[in-house]
């Protein structure tokens, strides 16, 4: 990270993260969650975002249910026509059942955007086929890998508005549309739908440019929609994008994450739970915190600028095996005014980091699943 870029995160730190200002004072990572201690250190900068790596993660937040409930949420399944690759159709099939047989079972299932790959209608509709296995309430927003052949249209027969807000249990739960309010760079260059979607299912967004935003309609509707809540009380935001800045290069960001901390300022309860980056993630900003989700199809590898200050992009995926570094989430709202997320990863294999230090030497220290049993104090 530049001299200049840290100078600007920290100034940006400093407004955005008054002294003492966090979502709650409870939260705590319990045993089998493994942190890395550049959290501790790197707490001090803005839009750092942190990352640890589970055997399986428990993160307790403390809200304020009114009775004790779960929810699921699954996302990022990138679904291609089954004649083409039934890998993720697996995963998902895998994923539907295990959502099914929770015990108790979940109040409602989340599905955080990017059903499909290439946003075909054949993609779509055999996602609703495979979720169909799940039989509760099912709150879908859409990706970008949703949209963008025909700009929302067969999503918006399947699933309606891309943009909800429902109250559960003393919760209240917004639903953004982050995806469809990318800036026109196909129209100038002639492209097919197929090319403008081309563009969209890439992680590098070199043509698509920063296309994940709200718009300030959808502000005005948050602000709206959250106008008669009380500012006690929790709020939960699904986003397939993260709402605020980890990597802009691959959209793992909003542009407008500014306007939106502005709205949810007031509330000192807030957790946004997004996909699209493939990741384990967790960042804070003022009161809000934001809980990066699993993708059941691949992981994608941590963005080169943003990373825990000690480490490298992990090598963390088996290439023969499809079950590493993917899962989906189970989230339980319980009575002690508790959240409590619970990563159900697949796979669970070694991790290797690599800090400055032994750069040259080329040495990569392995991080084995064991140490997820260490208990890191905040
Ligand atoms: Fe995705
Ligand atoms: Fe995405």
């Amino acid at each position: 990270m530049s001299d200049e870029l840290d100078r600007i995160r920290r100034e940006m730190h400093s407004v955005l993260q008054p002294e003492g200002a966090r979502p709650d004072d409870s939260l705590k990572i319990t045993r089998r969650t493994f942190i890395h201690g550049s959290l501790i250190f790197g707490a001090a900068t803005v839009g750092q975002a942190f990352a640890w790596w589970p055997l399986l993660n428990t993160l307790d937040i403390a809200h304020a249910a009114e009775t004790p409930f779960k929810f699921a949420w699954i996302s990022d399944t990138h679904l291609y026509p089954r004649s083409l690759n039934t890998r993720f159709v697996d995963k998902v099939v895998r994923a539907a059942q295990e959502v099914q047989a929770m015990d108790p079972p979940a109040d409602f299932l989340i599905f955080g955007g990017d059903l499909a790959q290439l946003g075909k209608i054949e993609e779509l509709e055999l996602g609703v086929d495979l979720l169909k296995e799940i039989k509760i309430p099912k709150h879908y927003i859409p990706g970008e890998h949703d949209w963008y052949l025909d700009m929302g249209k067969k999503w918006g027969e399947l699933f309606g508005q891309p943009n909800w807000s429902f109250d559960h249990k003393g919760v209240r739960f917004i639903g953004l549309d982050t995806v469809s309010r990318g800036p026109d760079y196909w129209t100038a260059k002639n492209m097919t739908p197929e090319e403008r979607m081309g563009h969209m299912a890439t992680l590098d967004g070199t043509v698509a440019g920063p296309w994940a935003g709200v718009g300030r309609d959808q502000l005005d509707w948050m602000e709206k929609t959250l106008a008669d809540w009380d500012k006690a009380r929790p709020v939960v935001i699904f986003s397939h994008n993260p709402l605020y800045e980890y990597y802009p290069p691959w959209n793992f960001w909003i542009r407008d994450w500014r306007e939106v901390h502005e709205v949810l300022k007031p509330f000192a309860k807030v957790t946004n739970i997004h996909g699209h980056v493939h990741q384990v993630l967790y960042n804070e900003i003022g009161t809000m915190r934001s809980i990066g989700m699993l993708a059941t199809s691949w992981p994608w590898p941590y963005a080169p600028e943003g990373l825990p200050k000690l480490t490298k992009p992990m090598i963390r995926v088996d290439p023969g095996d499809p079950y590493d570094g993917v899962g989906w989430s189970k989230i339980d709202v319980g009575a002690t005014d508790k959240v409590e997320t619970e990563y159900i990863m697949w796979g669970r294999k070694e991790v290797f980091v690599q800090s400055p230090e032994d750069h040259d030497k080329h040495v990569s220290e392995v991080i084995r699943p064991r140490i997820a049993d260490n208990m890191w104090p905040f």
